[in-house]
């Protein structure tokens, strides 16, 4: 990676020499760690926008070109020809698996479904109304307390362990706080399901009624799954890294993970987006909400537009598209309301001088919420959908982390612009 090439600052007629690191393919990455150092000062770049935070061999972009590559293999390959326990085993240990492999990794997944006994009387403690991100939030993070045995993480085997009952409890628990929320009973996982007929079943059955998971719907849900499942290093990931670069368990770095992508401008983004096209409501209004996107003093967004990377067509909302329109058509869906909406609306924005010049296309999130919507799941399970997705991705960068002997805490700098140094002024004199 390091090479000869160097840039070099000059400060204050000091010159300090910047090593140039080389990637595999991707912009050059001027190295500043001695900077500071050397030349006594800091780089500023709020939000990270010139800025890598770490070296990773797991998931490359290119934002302009509007290409995704989970371990050198292109996103589309990988929705069309494999499944999402295959892309799990490529993202955390870096190879497509052999068929004994990959036998073995789903029996290990599909051994770890069920949860600890005594987490139902943990979700108890929940208000029936929590949106089900919140109760992820607070269950994933007590996981810490139910499986304390794989917490070291210096052990290796440990560390193993901790991914394997991620993976596969992430949709136990996430249907668990879906249940809850809606007041039936939790669905037990059940073995003899692929990953993701199990959590439609633990979504959807209930006891009173035989529930048959759609194959079809299955594989959709699958290929959610496959398109959410990394993305390099985003909010969230960078999340999950920062909380373990201070040795915080796994669980605990998830739970912070999760926490961040439900923001609205990550992947709370699927939620706003589909909500967002429910308040537009008809064809005829959506004139006026994109004059709102475009006005500058009005905080409105087209949620579901837009990327901080992508600056070309979102290589996953591709794929979703094409999703969208076989699963509608699965089901029988014409032309709902919110559906023509979403077409006109996409319609416009790709069409309009605003979104083109600023290169706003529609992200994974315009949608996969329009399937989840057509599938059964209310607005407030896609973010859960996207959280459990993900936790693949997070856990295998925070083990790429844990093991890079370079591994330190993460600790950014500041640029001050508060008060100078003054007195202590007592109450009665101020
Ligand atoms: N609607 C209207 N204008 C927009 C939008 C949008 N969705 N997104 C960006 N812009 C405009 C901004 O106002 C800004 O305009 P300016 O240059 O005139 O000031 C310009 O485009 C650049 O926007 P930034 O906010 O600087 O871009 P950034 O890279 O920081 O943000 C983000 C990216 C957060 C995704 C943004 O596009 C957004 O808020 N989109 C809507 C939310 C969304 O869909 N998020 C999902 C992201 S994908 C994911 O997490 C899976």
């Amino acid at each position: 990676m390091a090479d000869t090439k160097s840039a070099t600052l000059t400060l204050d007629g000091k010159s300090v020499d910047l090593p140039i690191l080389k990637p595999t393919i991707g912009p050059e990455v001027v190295d500043i760690r001695k900077l500071y150092g050397q030349a006594d000062v800091f780089t500023y770049d709020p939000g990270f926008t010139s800025t890598a935070s770490c070296d990773s061999t797991i998931t490359f972009i290119d934002g302009d070109k509007g290409e995704l590559w989970y371990r050198g293999y292109p996103i589309e390959q990988l929705a069309k020809n494999s499944h999402y326990l295959e892309v799990c085993y490529l993202l955390l240990y870096g190879e497509l698996p052999d068929e004994g492999q990959l036998e073995d990794f789903e029996n290990r997944v599909t051994h770890h479904t069920m949860v600890h006994e005594q987490m139902n009387n943990f979700f108890r403690g929940f208000r029936r109304d929590a949106h089900p991100m919140a109760t992820m939030v607070g269950v994933v993070g007590a996981m810490s307390a139910f499986y304390h045995d794989s917490t070291d993480i210096a052990d290796p085997w440990q560390r193993e362990v901790a991914a394997i009952r991620l993976i596969a409890k992430l949709p136990t628990i996430a249907a668990m706080a879906y249940k809850y929320s809606i007041g039936q009973p939790f669905v037990y996982p059940q073995n003899d399901l692929d990953y993701a007929s199990n959590f439609l079943n633990m979504c959807f059955s209930v006891p009173a009624t035989k529930y048959t998971p759609d194959p079809a719907l299955a594989r959709a849900m699958d290929r959610i799954f496959t398109l959410h499942a990394d993305h390099e290093q985003n909010a969230s990931t960078s999340t999950v890294r920062l909380a373990g670069s201070s040795g915080a368990n796994p669980f605990a770095c998830i739970a912070a993970g999760i926490a961040c992508l439900w923001g609205p401008a990550h992947g709370g983004a699927n939620q706003a987006a589909l909500e967002m096209l429910q308040q537009i409501g008809s064809v005829d209004r959506i004139p006026e909400y994109i004059k709102r996107a475009k006005d500058k003093d009005d905080p409105f967004r087209l949620m579901g537009f837009g990327h901080r990377v992508y600056k070309n067509f979102d290589p996953r909302a591709k794929v979703m598209k094409e999703s969208a329109d076989e699963v509608l058509d699965l089901l029988g869906i014409e032309n709902n309301e919110t559906l023509k909406v979403a077409k006109e609306l996409e319609k416009i924005a790709l069409e309009d001088d605003y979104f083109v010049s600023k290169k706003l296309y529609p992200n994974v999130d315009f949608y996969s919420g329009i399937i989840l919507s057509a599938m059964g799941f209310p607005t407030s399970m896609f973010t859960p959908i996207f959280a459990l997705s993900r936790t693949v991705g997070w856990i295998a960068q925070w083990k790429e982390m844990i093991a890079d002997p370079q591994n330190k805490i993460g600790r950014p700098r500041q640029l001050y612009v508060g008060s100078g140094k003054r007195d202590y002024i007592t109450v009665s004199d101020r």
